[in-house]
């Protein structure tokens, strides 16, 4: 059984879908620690009421980003966690994690990438117009929102859209493709090469996935 590590910063909703894959069987999992860098983020709840583990580590409390992230990649070891999953945690992940884990943290982004990187994804997809946005989960490297993409979806963007309306459309999917790159990881259907991540799924499966129909 994989075993996560989550970081979040606030609402946590994409850590309540990760748990109730977990829940449902689709995902053969365990998070085995929650660290969040905010004391009022909601994903705190989510971790009682799940029973998981929960840190509070705040960068403010430690001397360098490189002290912060050599604490938390200790913390994720000591529980033998196999895959960091950044679950809305809204800061620039810094080498010490990265290297602890290298390809083994993942990321969800609401845009499609490499569109639209950094904070507020929606916002910048409806200020810009485009027509279609989505959402992207990658592996994180040293660069913001630069790493492998493991799979999009897509979704349409309209012109009266507003960054809430088109960030509803958005998290709908990151549901649904998270957990779905979780599974590919955890049953090893995901290869590096490069820049490029190799799916070991077939065609039909990733088309819905990458295209799914829309009901609004
Ligand atoms: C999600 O939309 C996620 O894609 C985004 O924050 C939201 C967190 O929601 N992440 C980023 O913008 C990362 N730069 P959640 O706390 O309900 O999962």
């Amino acid at each position: 059984m994989l075993k996560l590590g989550v970081m979040a910063s606030g609402r946590g909703s994409n850590f309540q879908s990760i748990i109730d894959s977990i829940k449902t069987g689709y995902l053969k999992a365990e998070v085995k620690l929650l660290i969040t860098d905010n004391p009022d983020a909601f994903a705190i709840k989510r971790a009682q009421e799940n029973g998981i583990e929960h840190l509070l580590m705040k960068p403010s409390d430690y001397a360098s980003k490189d002290e912060y992230y050599s604490r938390v990649a200790e913390e994720f070891k000591r529980r033998d966690v196999e895959l960091v999953v950044l679950a809305g945690f809204m800061r620039v992940v810094g080498k010490p994690l990265i290297d602890a884990y290298p390809m083994r943290i993942m990321n969800i982004h609401p845009a499609i990438l490499p569109s639209f990187p950094g904070l507020h994804g929606q916002k910048q997809a409806v200020d810009y117009g485009v027509k279609v946005s989505g959402c992207t989960v990658h592996f994180v490297d040293e660069g913001v929102d630069t790493g492998p993409i493991i799979i999009q979806a897509v979704v349409p963007a309209y012109h009266d859209d507003t960054e809430e309306s088109l960030s509803e459309r958005i998290l709908k999917q990151e549901h649904r493709i998270f957990p779905y790159a979780i599974k590919l990881f955890s049953e090893g259907r995901l290869r590096v090469e490069g820049r490029k991540v190799v799916v070991d799924a077939p065609r039909d499966e990733l088309q819905l996935i990458i295209n799914p129909p829309i009901q609004d």
